[in-house]
């Protein structure tokens, strides 16, 4: 080892001509990594500096809302690439090039968008939320990580984990979904798939926290504008996620688009520092979402580039993604005095200390294997399958007409979605690719190809006003015994800049299920989509419906498979669906109401028409009463609640037990109750399971004011599951 050691101390002083240099931060061996930091930075020129607070994008960037960066030559000092190449070659390429061409040797890190799946691509994340499946999900992020890692990744940009309440906003599929703990339990499985147990092992990757915070509140849902925060809200609903994330060791964060209250995201040290780094004590980096920084001067905060580059790094942003504002004017704010060294001193040394811990300066290069065993493994679309199927909502199961009974020989399959490989993806598929993809046609084919008479139509397109394709999905509905309806939404119709201003469905949609209704032969909606759905007409028309989501590479047969019971559908809904586009927002942990049960809208049914934790199973599961260990509990007391549930039905299944506390008075207006805890298990037909939730009242039945300060207070509350209601009271 020692002879090692001093090869390496040979090497490093003749690979540098100039002057003498410490070894200390190339040493191959486990000296603290603070002080190779230390070591590194106090060799580094203001330049090289300012260059390790820039990313770039390398490859042809196919995100259409961001166009305005071509493809550069790759400066080997710069500090970070946005990959789009799949290729672990070009990668271990480039890093070469910054390990051995350049000064200080300083690797590159190498970030890409893995939002759900890089080449095997699972459901959305709004979909497995909906799985209620923590487990799964950290695996599929685990196979992500790897699949992304032996592609020459080392950071990802998720998990996107922005609480969402306006389906308007398109957004909402790439987070998971209405409620704080659900995304603050999903972004920690995520976090810890990707990093796994060390984040210098091979086949982990970096965690990205996003979009910091509060950007799913862009006002109507419209993307990129303001979102008016109120400060509590931003404690009790919006940054629970983040502090989870940091919790769990999340290397990095990126600062979104929006503002909070007028201050942009951006440019907030109060969330960027004294939140994040003072007392969440966050020691990686913040990298801003692309081109945020120089977007300073559009939100009208900053007169020109060089101030939008002064307040982002004085408020906390490390890394400026894509627009050169860093590289262009940090070296004259330090030369002119305006933003000292240390301030630069900090931000590089965060983004070394990520450097360091992924081991990039041990390990700079990527293993390099064949494409079948990089991608898309029997295992890996195992798991894809499975958080597809558990991540499927079954909202509506009229007369059991689900699953397909043996005696349903005919079933006519129609609409746009069954034959479509791509749309399935969801937005922000990573390196997905559609031949990959298992249609749902390909699924029916496999499932019920042998067993039953399948015949198909197209009806008609995703939108526009052909009507042509219905006759001939009306004459083979009026001959079959079931009529499978396949619908929903493009990929590109929710994710990033796709708002929209209604959520129902175009009316080419709707029409067709009115023909098909009227044959009056049972009618099965299939739904896929990166959003809740206005299903206010569509409801009265369809005997069931399933919402698919956008399931990803193996969705065909999970689908397939609960349609034939094979599977027993077990997803609830992790967002409410309104009745109406018009009756947004609807979230059920809303505040209370001055005057509860008048004030609705007078047009349209009281209430969501699926309600969040909504979702049918084809067995029955048998809520017993909730046991309490004590009836009275202190402040610094537990208390155990249980609950049994028995399967009273024909199918073996699973269940998402949701537990949900009510404080019905406090000192400040608390939502009507709250999601504190959720437990998944098998219970075979027959059977019966007990969940169990500890109470922890500092965690579970304070609330936070304004500036994150928690109150605990005592009184009287609830805890509810299901259709289960007990009170307790909490004593001083
Ligand atoms: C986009 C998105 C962000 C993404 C980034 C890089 O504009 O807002 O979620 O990670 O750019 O693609």
């Amino acid at each position: 080892m020692i002879f090692k050691r001093i090869l390496v101390v040979i090497f490093v002083l003749t690979a540098i001509p100039n002057g003498f240099v410490s070894v200390i931060y190339c040493q191959n061996d486990d000296s603290a990594i603070e002080e190779k930091i230390n070591d590194l930075l106090g060799q580094m020129t203001l330049e090289e500096k300012v260059m390790q607070m820039n990313q770039r994008v390398y490859g042809t960037n196919a995100n259409p809302n961001n166009i305005d960066l071509l493809e550069k030559e790759v400066e080997p000092e710069i500090g970070s690439l946005l990959y789009r190449s799949t290729s672990p070659i070009y990668r271990n390429q480039i890093q070469r090039k910054a390990v051995e061409d350049t000064r200080l040797g300083i690797p590159i890190i190498f970030g890409f968008d893995i939002i759900h799946g890089y080449r095997t691509i699972f459901p959305i994340p709004l979909a497995q939320a909906c799985s209620w499946n923590t487990s799964l999900v950290q695996k599929a992020s685990a196979i992500a990580a790897k699949e992304s890692w032996l592609s020459g990744l080392d950071w990802t940009f998720s998990p996107m984990i922005d609480v969402a309440r306006d389906p308007r906003w398109g957004r909402v599929s790439e987070g998971y979904g209405e409620d704080p703990y659900v995304n603050s339990e999903f972004c920690v499985a995520t976090v810890n798939g990707y990093q796994g147990e060390k984040l210098s092992d091979k086949f982990t990757i970096a965690a990205c926290l996003k979009h910091y915070v509060g950007y799913s509140l862009s006002e109507g849902g419209r993307d990129y504008v303001y979102s008016d925060v109120s400060s509590q809200t931003l404690w009790e609903t919006f940054l629970p996620p983040y502090e989870a994330g940091i919790k769990a060791g999340a290397a990095t964060v990126m600062s979104g688009f929006n503002d909070l209250s007028g201050i942009p995201v951006t440019a907030n040290y109060y969330t960027l520092t004294e939140i994040l780094k003072n007392r969440w004590k966050h020691d990686g980096f913040v990298i801003s979402d692309w081109g945020s920084i120089r977007n300073l001067v559009d939100q009208g905060v900053a007169k020109d580039r060089k101030e939008a580059g002064y307040k982002a790094i004085m408020a906390g942003v490390e890394m400026d993604m894509v627009d050169d504002v860093y590289v262009e004017n940090l070296p004259a704010l330090v030369e002119e005095g305006k933003v000292p060294m240390e301030v630069i001193d900090e931000a590089v040394r965060r983004i070394l200390r990520v450097k360091f811990q992924l081991g990039l300066f041990d390990q700079p290069y990527v293993d390099v294997v064949e494409e079948t065993d990089r991608y898309l493994r029997p295992e890996y679309i195992a798991v894809a399958k499975n958080l597809a199927a558990e991540s499927m909502v079954l909202l509506k199961n009229e007369n059991d007409v689900l699953p397909i009974k043996p005696g349903m020989k005919n079933i006519a399959m129609i609409g746009p979605m069954l034959k479509d490989s791509v749309h399935i993806m969801g937005s922000w598929d990573g390196m997905g690719r559609s031949n990959d993809t298992e249609s749902l046609y390909e699924g029916m084919l496999n499932e019920f190809g042998k067993i039953a008479n399948l015949r198909y139509e197209l009806g008609c397109d995703f939108d526009g006003n052909d009507t042509s394709g219905f006759k001939q999905a009306r004459e083979i509905s009026k001959n079959s015994d079931i009529v499978l309806l396949f619908l929903g939404e493009k990929k590109n119709w929710s994710g990033e800049n796709a708002s929209r201003a209604s959520i129902a469905l175009p009316e080419i949609q709707e029409q067709l299920v009115e023909i098909l209704h009227k044959t009056g032969k049972p009618v099965v909606l299939i739904l896929s989509s990166g959003r809740p759905l206005e299903l206010i007409r569509l409801n009265k028309m369809a005997d069931a419906i399933i919402e698919i989501w956008q399931p990803g590479t193996a969705g065909g047969s999970a689908l397939a498979e609960i349609l034939s019971g094979k599977i027993n559908p077990s997803g609830k809904l992790a967002i409410t669906f309104p009745q109406t586009t018009g009756q947004i927002p609807m979230h059920y942990n809303q505040r209370k109401s001055a005057r509860p049960g008048i004030g609705h809208y007078q047009d349209i049914p009281v209430g969501p028409l699926f309600g969040f934790g909504h979702g049918l199973s084809y067995t029955d599961f048998d809520y017993g009463e909730i046991t309490l260990s004590k009836e009275k509990i202190k402040k610094d007391e537990q208390l155990i609640a249980e609950i049994t549930v028995g399967n009273n039905g024909s199918y073996d299944g699973k269940e998402a037990v949701l537990w949900f506390v009510a404080d019905p008075i406090a000192s400040i207006s608390r939502p009507a109750k709250e999601l504190k805890f959720f437990e998944k298990k098998q219970i075979q037909k027959g059977e019966e399971m007990i969940y169990k939730f500890v109470i922890e009242p500092m965690r579970d039945l304070s609330y936070v004011d304004g500036d994150g300060k928690r109150y605990l207070e005592a009184g009287d509350f609830y805890l509810e599951v299901g259709d289960k209601k007990v009170h307790f009271e909490l004593i001083d």
